[in-house]
């Protein structure tokens, strides 16, 4: 039997480098075939991206491609598609044994090995792209024509040059047939423009020409992340517990600011995603980020998206700064920033303190860095502007037993920021990680000041709390995972909570 292909390796946490000439990252993407390596490269002073793949011997070539001409004769390369992995791996493995044997070829297993998983990207996949496809990190791909590397944009590391190159024109318009094939299109030359959708979501647009005069033809995949995952979902993986979520729940609808930080992978977006069902249904919504992640159960919403055109050029490339000025114009209730990065924090928090409530993402270890980087260059808030910000929620990878597993790592509130650039901060909760529960501690400052600023007695709102921690285990309990089910509950919630507790049973 061949080794069993794994496609959903655990995605790395990847450090950040002060500098790039010091990057030498490897990681898996098909395992264990498969892995990408980034790293510097002096000859060219360019962070470059090397897809590694099993190298072949002349003579396993030979044999790669008489299998692959035979094979191609036998199989309907749509039934290996559209039947499970399992089974279409079943199907090559079979096929492909059969037809060495016919040749009357013998082969050690290693090279088999190699062979079948090329005939297995081929067949099942869509060739040398497909590690890429497969990448979490990989935002985009570019290829500009034959003889031109591939260029991707990395999640940590932005545009990198990959060694994978088309040589021949002929070769790389069988590949852009392919693409129009997977996304139920049609290309030829005289309709040379692709516009469509990989069966995963991914966006693909390619033009199709052989003019020699060009480099041939061209195309750009876009991926495109899954459906979110719901609060209940982070509940069920044991991310963060019920009376977290209602805290934040409870802080949302009263208009409290919300940052997520967290390293590279931690689970940010994720999060970021989860907290903004508790917007409440009625307030407008403007989300902003640079590849579309953001997804929510809602009317009220504007999304918009930030690009940086890759490869050759910066036509078209629109910032986030330019994005989030525009944004403020249709006075957004909440602005949801997908990550904050630079010179437009300064944008989004003079945004908050004329009262439109942010919830975003920043990549930052812990909350003394983050308040560090707000007050330092590029981004230089004063200590004012950072103060209105409520809490800080820190998301964290973690290895529980042998599982990796992501963990808000704490809830810190921002109660004040001196004049000299120290915060003076209130931790109501935090996963202890030994143990893997979390605590919590009765005395929320953001809660006292929602109390004050409402008129609401405190007690209220802590009981509150605790009826809505019971909700949100409820849905758990009762299996109510799925993103509309858990949309349309919140948002019925808002409108008559009496009935939504009365429902699934619970007592105030
Ligand atoms: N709560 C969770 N439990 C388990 N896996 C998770 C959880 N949240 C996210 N993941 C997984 O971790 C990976 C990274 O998630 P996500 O994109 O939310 O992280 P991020 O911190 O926003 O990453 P980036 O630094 O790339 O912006 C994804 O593969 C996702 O499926
Ligand atoms: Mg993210």
């Amino acid at each position: 039997m061949v080794e069993k292909i794994n496609l959903n390796p655990a995605v790395p946490p990847i450090p950040r480098y002060k500098d790039k000439r010091g990057v030498d990252v490897r990681y898996m993407l098909i395992s264990p075939y498969a892995s990408a390596h980034i790293f510097w490269d002096s000859k060219i002073n360019e962070l470059v991206y090397e897809l590694e793949e099993p190298i072949l011997t002349e003579e396993e070539k030979a044999l790669l491609t008489r299998v692959e001409e035979a094979m191609l004769e036998l199989i309907n390369v749509n039934v290996a598609v559209e039947n499970t992995l399992e089974a279409t791996t079943n199907y090559i493995d079979k096929t492909a044994r059969l037809l060495i044997d016919e040749l009357n070829i013998k082969i050690t297993s290693e090279s088999y090995k190699k062979i079948f998983y090329y005939l297995f990207r081929d067949f099942i996949g869509l060739n040398e792209v497909d590690p890429l496809l497969r990448d979490y990190f990989i935002e985009d791909i570019e290829c500009n024509g034959a003889n031109t590397p591939i260029f991707i944009v990395h999640r940590v590391f932005r545009n990198l040059r990959t060694n994978i190159v088309y040589r021949d024109i002929d070769k790389l318009a069988s590949f852009v047939e392919k693409l129009a094939q997977r996304t139920g299109r049609y290309v030829s030359y005289a309709q040379p423009l692709l516009d469509g959708t990989l069966p995963d979501g991914s966006r693909v647009n390619a033009t199709y020409t052989k003019d020699v005069s060009s480099r041939g033809p061209t195309f750009t995949i876009r991926k495109f992340t899954k459906i979110p995952w719901t609060p209940i979902q982070l509940i069920a993986m044991n991310t963060l517990s019920p009376e977290m979520l209602a805290y934040f729940w409870l802080l949302i609808e009263n208009k409290s600011n919300i940052l997520v930080a967290g390293g590279t992978a931690s689970g940010k977006t994720t999060l970021l995603n989860a907290l903004a069902f508790f917007i409440s249904p009625e307030a407008r919504v403007v989300s902003i980020e640079d590849t579309r992640e953001i997804n929510l159960p809602r009317e009220n919403w504007l999304p918009a998206v930030a690009r940086t055109s890759i490869g050759v050029g910066k036509v078209g490339e629109i910032d986030l700064f330019e994005i989030l000025k525009a944004s403020f114009r249709q006075t957004p209730d909440y602005l949801i920033v997908g990550e904050v990065r630079g010179k437009e924090a300064f944008v989004l928090f003079q945004g908050m303190a004329s009262g439109h409530s942010s919830i975003s993402t920043m990549h930052s270890d812990s909350v003394d860095t983050l308040i560090r980087r707000l007050q330092t260059p590029p981004i230089s808030l004063s200590p004012t502007l950072v103060n209105t910000l409520d809490c800080v929620v820190v998301a964290t990878h973690a290895r529980v037993g042998k599982q990796e597993t992501r963990k808000v790592r704490e809830i810190v509130e921002i109660v004040n920021v001196n004049a000299d650039g120290t915060a003076i901060v209130n931790t109501p909760f935090k996963w202890d990680a030994g143990k893997d529960i979390f605590y919590s501690k009765k005395q929320s400052k953001v809660l006292e000041k929602i109390a004050m600023r409402t008129g609401t007695p405190i007690d209220k709102l802590y009981k509150d709390l605790v009826t809505r921690a019971k909700l949100l285990y409820t849905l758990y309990r009762k299996g109510v995972f799925d993103f509309d089910q858990v949309g349309w509950v919140v948002n019925e919630f808002h409108k008559n909570p009496v009935a939504v507790l009365q429902r699934y049973g619970i007592r105030e």
